[in-house]
């Protein structure tokens, strides 16, 4: 089952290159822009936090720490390569999707701030 996981996560890696991070891959292996794959799409994240004030914190916390029980019986697990400051901008960058318009998603990836 892990050595599936693994396995899967390096055909992600592999198959998508290494664009814009590293990280940003490794998340990739587990969501997508809008298609449930392990965990939840981004922009349903984004929707989801739209009006909570506490959005990048929490989501940052999530990322770094892990998180359960919110989207379904499949827990995210701690990002351990994953800096504070990297978590912050991924947390924009996702609050930043409720702004994008459908078709400006490449570009939304460039710029972490809102
Ligand atoms: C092994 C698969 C996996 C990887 C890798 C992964 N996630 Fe997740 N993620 C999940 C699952 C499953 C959930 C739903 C957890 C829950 O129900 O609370 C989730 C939830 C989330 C949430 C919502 C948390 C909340 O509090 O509502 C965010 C934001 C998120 N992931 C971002 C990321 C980012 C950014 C990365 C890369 C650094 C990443 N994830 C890597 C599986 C993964």
């Amino acid at each position: 089952m892990n050595k599936l996981m693994l396995a899967a996560c390096l055909l992600a890696i592999a198959t998508q290159g290494f664009a814009a991070s590293t990280s940003e891959q490794t998340c990739r292996a587990c969501h997508t822009m809008d298609t449930k794959l392990v965990g939840p799409p981004f922009k349903e994240i984004a929707a989801a936090y739209k009006n909570d004030s506490d959005a990048i914190t929490h989501l940052k916390k999530s990322m770094l720490e892990g998180s359960s029980g919110k989207w379904g019986s499949v827990p995210m697990p701690a990002n351990a390569g994953l800096s504070a400051a990297e978590a912050e901008q991924f947390s924009h960058w996702i609050m930043s999707l409720n702004n994008a318009s459908p078709a400006a998603g490449k570009e939304a990836t460039k710029e972490g701030k809102r």
